[in-house]
């Protein structure tokens, strides 16, 4: 059975959750835990053995490696060959923080954690619970998000235990996660810096310390390979199939008449403008059009909420890609098994 510590204020009992779960950690086992941006689920890095046991919980293809998180920016020494001065800089404005750097891997990570690529993907998180359990491990902890492979990531505990309860050792709840989307993954091993999973940390936000930043093309082209070997698979799909809307209110209310009309469940998930305007009864809103960061908050929530049994397909308007906004429709785009436009 999987252990649960829900985290109380209470500074004496939250050591010893804490610390319990560190334990299991020594023990080569794997325990999820809240991050900023969603829940990790967590393993000794250097570790081969506790390693697979991340991959066999989630049900997750060998050859997509895994994000190291560490406690401490003097922790990447430990596990690269060298730090290009553009990523110590970016260490230096962004953690912690939602930003992920593909670095030269020196090898100490166990094998299964690269997929056996010669880079490594290392980031420092921003949330006090994540910071103690690594402090608490004294080791990087390797952590893919704790969902079932193919499922929207969780942001908050009680999504973890709806996909891998009985399949992991613990749970440490510290309630839901704040960004929503899951960090940035930047390749800094190129003589210009890629982002090769738009997320947290914004296009925007990198900008004025990588002037020439440049985006996988992959990402926007079905047709080609991505560098991230992430990206390909499908993911964060909900239970019900979902349809992006890419039009205006009328063009959204049309689509969803067409379904009704062939007697099919409709669930829609909009922004508060687009839901005030709408006739449609199962209608969920994750937040405003002007405020994507919200949007980015609620979003996965939103995917999990429908469920099969209460509908048969799910209509999701579309955001502006600025911002946040460009992860919230990657993760979008790869969701739907099909976008309508106008
Ligand atoms: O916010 C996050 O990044 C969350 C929290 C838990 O920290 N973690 C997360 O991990 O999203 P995961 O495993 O769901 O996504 C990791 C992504 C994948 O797309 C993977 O292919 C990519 O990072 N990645 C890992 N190592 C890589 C490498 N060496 N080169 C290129 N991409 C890499
Ligand atoms: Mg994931």
């Amino acid at each position: 059975t999987t252990q649960y510590w829900k985290l109380s204020t209470n500074a004496t009992e939250h050591d010893q959750a804490i610390r319990e779960a560190a334990g299991l950690l020594h023990q080569q086992q794997v325990v999820a835990f809240p991050t900023e941006t969603v829940y990790g689920l967590g393993a000794d890095a250097t570790n081969e053995v506790a390693v697979q046991r991340i991959f066999e919980a989630k049900g997750r293809p060998a050859d997509n490696p895994l994000i190291v998180h560490v406690a401490d920016k003097s922790q990447v020494e430990g596990l690269v060959t060298e730090t290009p001065p553009i990523a110590r800089k970016l260490m230096d404005n962004f953690w912690p923080g939602p930003l992920t750097l593909i670095l030269p891997s020196n090898g100490t990570a166990a094998s299964n954690v690269t997929a056996g690529l010669p880079t490594i993907a290392i980031r420092m998180p921003d949330h006090t619970v994540a910071l103690s359990l690594l402090t608490a491990a004294g080791r990087p902890l390797a952590a893919p998000s704790a969902n079932r492979s193919g499922r929207p990531s969780p942001t908050e505990a009680v999504h973890v235990s709806q996909d891998l309860d009985g399949r992991i050792a613990g749970i440490v709840d510290g309630g839901p996660t704040g960004v929503g989307v899951e960090s940035t993954v930047l390749d800094c091993t190129a003589e210009i810096p890629m982002i090769l999973r738009p997320g947290g940390v914004t296009k925007e936000d990198l900008q004025p310390f990588i002037p020439t930043i440049i985006i996988d093309p992959a990402l926007a082209d079905q047709e080609t390979k991505p560098k991230s070997p992430g990206m390909k698979y499908t993911h964060y799909a909900p239970e019900a199939p979902l349809w992006l809307v890419d039009g205006d209110r009328e063009f959204f209310q049309n689509q969803l008449n067409q379904l009704k009309a062939t007697d099919q469940r409709v669930g829609v998930i909009a922004s508060s403008e687009l839901a005030a305007e709408l006739d449609h009864n199962r209608v969920l809103t994750c937040g405003s059009k002007q405020d994507l960061t919200e949007v980015a908050g609620n979003l996965y929530g939103a995917l999990r909420q429908f469920k099969k049994s209460d509908v048969d397909v799910i209509l999701c308007e579309t955001f502006p890609e600025h911002g946040v906004g460009a992860a919230i429709m990657n993760r979008l785009t790869k969701a739907a098994v099909q976008k309508v436009s106008q």
